[in-house]
This record gives C-alpha cells, structure tokens and sequence, in this order.
C-alpha cells in the first residue's frame, strides 16, 4: 500500500482546482451549475454538499473535465482546462461516480482492479501486488472473482473505489461514496480518506450525507436549490449556520428547534435508563450529540409505558434519575463547554449552574426512592 499512502506530494501549484463562475445546462435546457465559483487547494480534503438535484454531480463531472463549462474557466493544476482535459494529467484525476454501475464493465472484481494499473503499464507482479493489498484494504477479498454486476450497491461502491486507487491519484473525486455502505464500513471509509488524507491527496467529496463531512473534510462548499454558491467555508462553521442550511434543504425546521436539546428525558421511564431520542434522528451532529443519542440507550417503547401505574412510572423515572444524575450533570457539563466554545456565555454559564445543582440532587434521589419503596 506504500504507493498510495506515502506522502506523494509533487511541489504542485497550490491550487488543484479554480473554479471561476461556471455555468452548465444539460441539452433539455435544464440548467444544473449557475455561476459557481471555488478553489481546492493541494492536499485539502473539501465537501461539496447541497440538495438533490442542486448540481452536485454535475460539478464532479465538469471538475473531472466529463463535461465542459458553458461559461467560466475551470483550471487544474494551474492551467486552464477549456473542455480539453490535459491527457498528462487525467491519471492523475480519479472519479468515484454515484452510479458505481456507470463504472464497472468487466467481468470480475479482480479484472476492474487490474485494469487501470494494465494501462499504466506497469509490470505483471507490480499488478498482483497492488490488487491485492486494494482487496485487502477495502475488506472485499472474497469478491475478487465475483461479477460487479450481482454485488450489492454497497460493494460495488467499494469496488469502484478500489480501481480509483488502483491508479493511485493524487486528486480524488467522490460523489456520494456512502451512499450503501453498511455502518461498519461507512466507519472504514471515513478511516481510509482520513488515511488518505494524511498521505497527501486531495479530496473533493459530494455528499447529503451531512453526517460525514465533518469527520472527512476542512471546507464546505454549499450550492443552493437554484444551483448556485451558498456559501463556503470551514465545514465547521458551515454546519452551525442552521439557518442557511435550512435553505439549502439540507435539514428540517424540527432538527433546527432542538439544536442544543436533541433529546428529551423521559417523563414516563419504563425499562431502566432509556431517553427518548427524537423521532426524526438530526441529520446534524454539530454540535455532536450525547453519547445516549446515538443509540447506547434504546428508546422508549410508549405502549408499553402508558400501561404502567402512575406509582410504578413515578418509581422507575427516581430510579432512572438517580442511577443516571452523575452522567447527566456531566452532561449538562460538556454541554456547557460546546456552548462557551461557540460564544456562547450566557447558555454555558446557565449549562454549568444547571450541572452543578444536579450533582447535589444525589442525596435527595437516594431519599425519594426510600420514601416511595415504603409504599
Ligand atoms: N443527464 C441529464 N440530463 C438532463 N438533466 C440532468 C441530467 N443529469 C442531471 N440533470 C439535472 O441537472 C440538475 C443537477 O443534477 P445533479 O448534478 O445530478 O445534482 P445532484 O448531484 O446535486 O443531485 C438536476 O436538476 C437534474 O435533474
Ligand atoms: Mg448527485
């Protein structure tokens, strides 16, 4: 694998990418870019994020030189691309479609592997070799032999990847390279750009998946409805401008009410320390959510719960309460930091207030239940 995570920065121009207000209509008319403009540094890993149907792929094609600007320039390592993608710098551009079918045309796995390093000619066993260890890397060994046409969409996302990097490029293009992985391997991936990150590559990844992009890249690019630029910028603060991203439609009205409050405690505890989570899961995790809302605790079945007595729900919330007033007044504690840290003062200093008159609630918790196990 040396080939691909050594460090292999070529003292490049600074810039990968500068995009200048480009345009681009499909022949239906439809336009799908409007005006964009955004530059990728070297060696930067950067999310294009937006709608459905904002553009998104659009521009990975343009990026990609698949499809050339109505208007505006696009230039590639500091030279002006006009729809003649230089032919010296097209290894050196790798494209993960949407569609990993649109990708895959031979016969197995193995074959979609070797192909790109076939071309490159390089030598027999360099071949075997690289194939290999991508197999390997990718956990996909034991579909070495299979056809890409009976994978599932998730492996065939892999293996499209995998010829991507058989070539070894320096600038990667990702469009929606989650979209069907499993959580396992939705993990995996973000490890590997984050590996691949660290060895120097470039990284443009289109994505809705608003889950990700914080973990995968530096900057945001966001494109709005009517295909053009939002806004850009560091990826962490793209994400708390809650207010733009509802115009982007990249989330919704119920995850912007409850941005510090993603959870609710239950007022009905059944089953020992669960928390309702909200039942539109946020599809924001900045700022990350508690631990207890990304599943540690299992959420509230309330059929069951509006069944209990008043006096057995009253018992199992004390119980709830006091097994759990420790993590929650550490709660409240982290939360009180995130807000400080976003500028927050007057929500940190009510947070902290909030944590430490939870801590001195232990004794009268450990008093209540007494009192109610009397009964
Ligand atoms: N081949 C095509 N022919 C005509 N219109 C297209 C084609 N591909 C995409 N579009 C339209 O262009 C716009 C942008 O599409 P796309 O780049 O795929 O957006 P995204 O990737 O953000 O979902 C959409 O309105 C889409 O319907
Ligand atoms: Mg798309």
């Amino acid at each position: 694998m040396d080939y691909i995570f050594n460090n292999n920065h070529r003292g490049d121009a600074l810039e990968v990418f500068n995009v200048k207000k480009i345009s681009y209509a499909y022949k239906n008319g439809k336009k799908a870019v409007d005006e964009v403009s955004f530059s990728v540094k070297n060696g930067e890993s950067l999310t294009i994020i937006g709608a459905n149907g904002s553009g998104k792929s659009t521009l990975l094609y343009l990026l990609d030189g698949l499809l050339a600007p109505e208007s505006g320039d696009i230039e590639i390592f500091g030279r002006n691309i006009k729809g003649n993608f230089p032919p010296e710098l097209r290894q050196r551009v790798a494209l993960l479609f949407q569609n990993p079918q649109a990708q895959l045309f031979l016969l197995s796995v193995w074959d979609e592997l070797c192909f790109g390093p076939l071309q490159l000619g390089l030598e027999k066993s360099e071949i075997q070799k690289r194939t290999e260890e991508l197999l390997e890397l990718l956990d996909i060994k034991h579909l070495k032999d299979r056809g890409p046409w009976d994978l599932s969409g998730g492996e065939m996302r892999k293996a499209a990847f995998g010829a991507c990097l058989s070539v070894n490029p320096d600038v990667l293009l990702l469009d929606e390279p989650t979209t069907g992985l499993d959580p396992r391997s939705q993990v995996e991936f973000v490890d590997l750009i984050n590996e691949l990150r660290h060895a120097g590559k470039t990284i443009v990844t289109a994505t809705h998946d608003l889950g990700i992009i914080e973990d995968i890249s530096d900057r945001t690019v966001v494109i709005g409805e009517d295909h053009r630029l939002l806004t850009e910028g560091n990826t962490w603060d793209v994400m708390e401008d809650t207010d733009m991203l509802l115009r982007a439609n990249l989330i919704h009205r119920h995850v912007h009410r409850h941005r510090w409050y993603v959870h609710e405690h239950s007022h009905f505890g059944t089953h020992g320390h669960e928390h309702v989570v909200l039942r539109e899961p946020p599809a924001i995790t900045n700022p990350p959510l508690p631990p207890f809302a990304k599943g540690a605790h299992r959420g509230i079945n309330e059929e069951v719960v509006f069944k209990m007595t008043e006096p057995d729900k009253l018992k199992k919330l004390l119980e709830h309460w006091a097994e759990h007033n420790e993590e929650h007044a550490k709660t409240y504690l982290e939360w009180a930091e995130k807000a400080s840290a976003s500028g927050d003062k007057e929500l940190s200093s009510v947070l902290k207030e909030i944590a430490e008159n939870t801590k001195k609630m232990d004794g009268l918790f450990e008093k209540a239940k007494k009192a109610l196990g009397k009964d």
